[in-house]
């Protein structure tokens, strides 16, 4: 294995850890708080990284110190042969974990194969049991396969099956308790996002916004006392525990951002490299990469960018929120026909 160097930390002394690679900004739903729209402008398809592209950009991350990967989209398992990247990116020792997020419809088809291609943990978005709900939300009409696709998960053996909800005010708030006794069912942690103004997200409102507080407030009403969970660590979840012992996560990005202990980017299908999920601008690595850069001149590249990261962008918007001044969209509609890669389903939330 090529190359060591140390870990290198961003100027609030944040280390690059976790890396986030979109492999596609297709998807096959339409969520309203992610893609709202039916058309986008979609990155060019020569543009697009190979899998030996991803294998070696990702090399480079792994060579600074990144050891989490989690494949995202878009939606993920719309790239075709998806195991083929897995198995490039399992050959990478320093990756420890090595992760998928996908809307699940996909997954009855490709669970297996990603599993013996070498992906044991994935998260699965699923924000409603009900059907109507589903196709209001999405646009399509795919509830029962994402049901099926997770119950094929839980058949094939993988560990640490998480699902998400974005917990909506007048959409799911009645359903948290019976997306958590779902999740008792199929061995999933459950964990509820609070719906974020990200790029993309463009029918967002404060008062959809379901907050943590409120999230704990219904369900302790349900269950009864809750414990959080005490644990140091820079994933975006806190935990809590139900007087039964069940776990659930809550991903409070709206009202209590931690950006502080954020060692995660993003790379999307192109090669675009984001140190935020509210990121304006981004460093392109495809070009370097196309061009015959030398290894070593990309890590170079990448070391010094990481070393110059200031970015805090929840804590920015929730910043500009307190100033009363939030109302507007983070993007613009027409800049977000502009430029693709400010939609959230191009760097994979
Ligand atoms: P693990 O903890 O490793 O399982 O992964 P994760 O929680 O980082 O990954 P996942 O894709 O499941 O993230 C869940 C959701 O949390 C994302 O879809 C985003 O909505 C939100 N999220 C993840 N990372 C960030 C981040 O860096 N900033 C903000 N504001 N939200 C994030
Ligand atoms: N707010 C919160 N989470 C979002 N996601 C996408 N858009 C938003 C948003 N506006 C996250 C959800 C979804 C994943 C793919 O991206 O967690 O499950
Ligand atoms: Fe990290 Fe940006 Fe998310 Fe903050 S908003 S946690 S800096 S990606």
């Amino acid at each position: 294995m090529s190359h060591k160097s140390p870990d290198i930390a961003d100027t609030f002394g944040r280390p690059l850890k976790s890396l986030r690679l979109s492999v596609t900004d297709r998807c096959n739903l339409r969520c309203k708080y992610c893609m709202p729209e039916e058309e986008y402008a979609w990155l060019p398809r020569d543009n697009v990284l190979t899998f030996e592209e991803m294998a070696a950009v990702t090399g480079h991350f792994t060579d600074l110190g990144v050891d989490k990967v989690r494949l995202t989209g878009g939606e993920p398992l719309l790239r075709r042969d998806l195991p083929q990247l897995v198995r490039l990116l399992f050959q990478n020792r320093r990756i420890t974990d090595l992760a998928l997020t996908t809307n699940g419809i996909l997954l009855g088809d490709q669970a297996q194969a990603l599993y013996d291609a070498g992906v044991h943990r994935v998260t699965v978005s699923l924000d409603t049991l009900r059907p109507d709900r589903f196709r209001a939300l999405t646009r399509r009409d795919e509830h029962v396969r994402v049901l099926e696709g997770i119950q094929t998960v839980m058949r094939v053996g993988f560990t640490g099956l998480k699902l998400d909800t974005v917990a909506i005010r007048g959409f799911n708030d009645d359903e948290l308790a019976d997306l958590i006794e779902f999740g008792k069912r199929v061995r999933a942690e459950v964990r509820f996002i609070e719906y974020m103004d990200v790029g993309g997200a463009t029918d967002w409102s404060m008062n959809q916004v379901l907050s943590r507080e409120a999230i704990l407030d219904t369900l302790s009403r349900r269950y009864g006392q809750i414990e959080p969970v005490s644990e140091v660590s820079s994933a975006p979840a806190q935990r809590f525990l139900l007087p039964d012992g069940t776990s659930f996560g809550i991903i409070p990005s709206t009202t209590t951002p931690f950006c502080a202990t954020c060692d995660r980017s993003r790379v999307t299908a192109d090669g675009m490299w984001y140190l935020c999920l509210y990121a304006k601008d981004g460093t392109d690595l495809r070009g370097p990469l196309r061009a015959g850069a030398s290894p070593d001149s990309i890590r170079a590249l990448i070391r010094s960018v990481w070393q110059g990261r200031m970015d805090r962008g929840a804590e920015d918007r929730k910043a500009l929120e307190k100033a009363g001044v939030r109302e507007e969209r983070l993007i613009e509609v027409k800049k977000l026909r502009d430029d693709p890669h400010l939609e959230m389903h191009a760097r994979g939330g």
